[in-house]
């Protein structure tokens, strides 16, 4: 299977998928990373592509005239990679319509926080603030809300009581790649359906 992901920054999830890969083969594994595409410029992200000979494209919003003129580029841009799944791996953008049309059903976000709960670009600081003992990671497909699609996989993460944002979300990532790994290649090779809000794979 041919995978495309998306990133917005450090690229770790990325990282994962790609060694997952390159340890056990993309024939095991059951896809290979076709291109890695981004919202902006210079993140590690996209030096972790280049890195491993992956083709990139970034596709800014500030670029386009309108919202859905980016969405429509972004799919167009994803499209011609010709992917069977896309990966949002720390993917900070809202795609639209277009996107959607094009790609729903198998896209996938990667969320460090245990959905419904937290949803949205601070899952791990509201998490931390609203005292939750426990949080995690959620592995859903994307629907045309924000982090609201069907889930397929949750890890779960302890909060500690010396926790700040980022050494909780360290350890959420922690989980987080292990989960992404595990369920793309799980899609990948063995196919799925999506029954109203419950994912069977196959
Ligand atoms: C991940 O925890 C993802 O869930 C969140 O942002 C983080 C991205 O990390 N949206 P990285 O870029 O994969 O290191």
């Amino acid at each position: 299977k041919r995978l495309v992901v998306l990133v917005s920054g450090s690229g770790t999830n990325l990282q994962a998928l790609l060694d997952a890969i390159d340890e056990t083969g993309a024939e095991a594994y059951g896809a290979e990373i076709v291109a890695v595409g981004a919202d902006r410029d210079d993140i590690e992200g996209l030096a972790r592509a280049e890195r491993a000979g992956v083709p990139t494209f970034v596709r800014k919003v500030k670029d386009y005239g309108t919202r859905e003129e980016w969405d429509a580029a972004l799919a167009e841009a994803v499209a011609a990679h010709e992917p069977d799944l896309v990966v949002s791996a720390g993917f900070m953008k809202i795609v639209g319509k277009e996107f959607l049309a094009r790609f729903g059903g198998r896209f996938v976000n990667t969320h460090p926080a245990l959905l419904p709960s937290f949803p949205g670009a601070h899952g791990v600081r509201d998490a931390l603030a609203y005292g939750a003992k426990v949080t995690g990671c959620t592995v859903h497909f994307v629907d045309d809300g924000v982090d609201t699609g069907p889930i397929i996989a949750q890890g779960v993460v302890e909060v500690r009581d010396e926790d700040d944002e980022s050494a909780l979300h360290e350890r959420i990532k922690e989980v987080e790649r292990r989960l992404l790994v595990e369920v793309v290649g799980l899609l990948a090779r063995n196919g799925y359906r999506i029954e109203g809000r419950k994912v069977v794979i196959q």
